[in-house]
């Protein structure tokens, strides 16, 4: 109980001091740092300019790569975070090469560095912008005191298709949440003004990668200009405009051209429309790719691709060093485009303020790792991302009584971290079991069932008979972190191996069971709901998952997480999302299979845009997510009911807590456009806000959302509001609610 209580004392303490929320320093504003850029290429052999654009793979291997660094080859390391090793790769670069250019240290910093919080997508389901920002904040002080200065962070791929293993590691399926998302992270990493503390984001993977086709990973898209500017750009500009000072390219071709070498959106799009003048670099080898893309003939071919496209740093490949020398003397490529790409990358070295410190203080690194105050704030991220997808009144948990813990993921703390938690120890994480254990001394019977996701069995005897002498079992399912995230898409959604039949045996005890889930991505557990009384969905919490859960479970903490993704009745659903089109044939929920009489004639049944067998609602749709308590909305009222494309919309309402918690919801704000140059959405959100309420509150809350904010690419290319007729929901999640109307002049 002490430790559980200092935690949340300090969770407070990390809330009060918040993350410093001010924009974070804008790439290449200072006119002498362009000075300082100029006068070090001005000394740059060719060769030197060539290594700057080569990032490596170093981990452990200082030896390996010092004759390199000695020779400037080496611009940026990845995948080495001991401050010892980085100390001695920074001193070779700094002290041993010619011009002495300290090497920009990356790393996959996707949901913290030692401190885990929840995976991206859990992060998502916040819907807090601000705490996610201290998370990430977190993540930079932890991650740069060690001398990892560059985090291939936020994963900006919007995801409408849970195949997907990495639809963990983005925002889900929304671009308007997806944006919010990535300007926090970009921030926290970045920090306010640029300093030792700040991590340079990299937003990626630039772009459409999370339209695979099939979900599978890798996979060919196919996404229009315009999808590509109304749904899968947006959250790149947004983070542009932040201030992220670096971008990653993605290994699918769109459309036929891979993204390591399209020009339209490495040039036209980023840097003349966006004007970013910060760095791109490849993908994990995703250059020599384009070789088996068939979109190159050798590492040559697409070294010269990839240059003249746009990229600026080679992960990987090793083509730029072996190649780019030849290309600009046979001029197939112009060393003024190697002077871009080097300006791009001393640009971020210098604003990062490397070369005036390039080495980190071994020892006061050790403290600033898992800091009570980080562990309070993974803990409350967990608590927040959390959803509840049912009670029957079981939760919370009254406390008193045997409680049985069962299933694979009760006790797993490698489990619990998720994906891409590379500096992830799980000796740090408190499992839920253990958290329970500490929370009810002596009432907690641990009898795990299965030992693994996959696990199958044949009966649960042992698991039966316990829970028949427990007064509340609690099971822990989900899926291993190795199951989701790069290249683990998967076909069926369900729960793997015996984890549905163990619910459905302890179901037959007639005991109360809650389950609690924590995966990689939303699965498709429509066939386990009845065989629960409650649900709690935790998209692999990291390192804390332990006490949030209990705090969950307890009522110490209310439930306020949102899906940040629609939940699937059936895998055979994919892909279905809440911001889908109206078609000339909207579902309205009519004729299903079982309407359907045995020999019955031929007719075109339905008529509809639907499934026979499954219809086309989701189990949850996105926006989702119970409480505690209930909330009430009334009507929202607006302050006109015709706008000019410069007005802000007051949207009024009163938000109460009906029930006998506290409780957060979160606001979400909808739009529709009715009849656009393009067909549109049937609604999209615009705007979302957590609201907490005291029991019996109501509070009347205003909102204003700016009519440009309205404004889409439509049939002539232009971004603008359309004139016409909108109808707008305030509302709890994207599937309820009635709308007001107004209309755009
Ligand atoms: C991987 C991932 C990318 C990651 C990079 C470096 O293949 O696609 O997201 O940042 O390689 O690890």
């Amino acid at each position: 109980m002490k430790r559980t209580k200092y935690l949340f004392l300090s969770a407070i303490l990390v809330l009060a001091v918040g993350c410093s929320p001010k924009k974070a320093g804008t790439i290449g504003a200072d006119a002498s740092v362009e000075s300082r850029v100029e006068a070090l290429l001005s000394q740059m052999t060719l060769a030197e300019k060539i290594g700057q654009m080569n990032q490596v793979s170093a981990g452990g291997d200082v030896a390996g790569y010092a004759e390199a660094v000695r020779k400037g080859q080496v611009g940026s390391i990845l995948n080495e975070v001991d401050p010892v090793k980085l100390n001695e790769f920074q001193r070779l670069a700094v002290e041993e090469s010619r011009l002495g250019i300290p090497i920009l240290v990356g790393r996959d910093v996707i949901h913290g560095f030692h401190t885990v919080f929840p995976i991206p997508l859990g992060l998502a389901a916040t819907f807090d912008p601000a705490l996610v920002e201290c998370g990430a904040r977190i993540a930079a002080l932890e991650a740069t005191s060690q001398g990892v200065r560059w985090t291939f962070s936020p994963m900006l791929d919007i995801a409408r298709d849970p195949r997907w293993g990495r639809i963990a590691e983005g925002s889900g399926e929304d671009t308007y949440l997806d944006s919010r998302m990535a300007v926090a992270m970009v921030r926290g990493y970045q920090g306010t003004e640029l300093d030792s503390t700040s991590m340079a984001a990299c937003v990626k993977h630039f772009v459409g990668y999370g339209a695979a086709e099939g979900g599978r990973d890798y996979n060919s898209t196919f996404l229009t200009e315009r999808q590509l500017r109304n749904i899968y750009l947006p959250p790149f500009e947004a983070a542009i405009k932040a201030g992220a000072m670096t971008l990653m390219t993605s290994f699918n071709d769109n459309d036929g051209v891979p993204s390591t070498g399209n020009a339209f959106v490495l040039k036209q799009v980023l840097r003349d429309e966006w004007g970013f003048d910060g760095l791109v670099v490849t993908d994990w080898n995703s250059m020599g790719e384009m070789i088996n893309h068939g979109f190159g003939e050798d590492r040559k071919d697409v070294a010269e691709k990839a240059v003249n496209a746009g990229v600026d740093m080679d992960m990987m490949t090793f083509g730029f060093l072996s190649h780019l020398e030849e290309l600009v003397k046979s001029g197939a490529v112009k060393e003024s485009t190697i002077d871009n790409a080097v300006r791009n990358i001393l640009r971020v070295k210098i604003l990062l303020g490397l070369f005036e410190n390039p080495y980190v203080d071994v020892e006061a690194a050790k403290a600033v790792q898992y800091a009570p105050e980080h562990l309070a704030a993974a803990q409350k991220t967990a608590e927040e991302s959390a959803i509840l997808l049912k009670n029957d009144g079981i939760l919370p948990l009254r406390g008193k009584g045997r409680i049985l813990v069962t299933g694979p993921l009760a006790d797993a703390p490698y489990e619990q971290l998720g994906t891409w938690a590379f500096d992830g120890q799980k000796e740090h994480s408190v499992t839920p079991l253990k958290a329970l254990q500490e929370r009810f001394p002596g009432q907690v019977n641990f009898v795990p069932g299965l030992m693994y996701s996959r696990e199958k069995r044949q009966n649960f005897n042992d698991v039966v008979a316990a829970a028949r002498a427990a007064d509340v079992v609690l099971a822990f399912l989900g899926e291993e972190a190795i199951l989701s995230g790069e290249a683990h898409s998967l076909a069926d959604l369900n729960l793997m191996g015996s984890q549905s039949d163990l619910l459905a045996a302890l179901k037959a005890t007639g005991k109360p069971v809650v389950a609690v889930i924590m995966a990689g991505r939303p699965l498709t557990i429509e066939r386990d709901l009845p065989n629960v009384d409650a649900l709690l969905y935790s998209f692999h919490p990291g390192t804390m998952g332990g006490p949030a859960l209990a705090n969950l479970l307890t009522g110490e903490a209310n439930p306020s997480g949102k899906t940040p993704v629609t939940f699937l009745r059936t895998v055979g659903q994919a892909p279905l999302y809440y911001n889908h089109n109206m078609t000339g044939r909207p579902y309205n929920g009519e004729t299903l299979l079982e309407d359907i009489e045995e020999g019955a004639a031929q007719t075109s049944l339905g008529n509809t845009s639907y499934y026979l067998d499954y219809g086309a609602y989701p189990l949850f749709p996105f926006g989702f997510g119970l409480s505690y308590t209930t909330f009430a909305y009334s009507q929202p009222s607006l302050d006109k009911t015709e706008y000019g494309v410069n007005d802000k919309i007051k949207i009024s309402f009163t938000l109460s807590n009906a029930g006998k918690y506290k409780g957060t919801e979160v606001a979400q704000v909808y739009v529709r456009d009715l009849v656009g140059s393009l067909t549109r959405p049937v609604k999209e959100l615009k705007y979302f806000e957590r609201v907490e309420l005291n029991p019996g509150e109501s509070r009347d809350l205003t909102f204003e959302l700016p009519v440009s904010d309205l404004a889409f690419f439509g049939l002539d290319g232009e971004k603008k509001v359309e004139a016409g007729a909108f109808h707008l929901w305030v509302a709890g999640n994207s599937n309820t609610g009635e709308p007001v109307h107004f209309s755009v002049k």
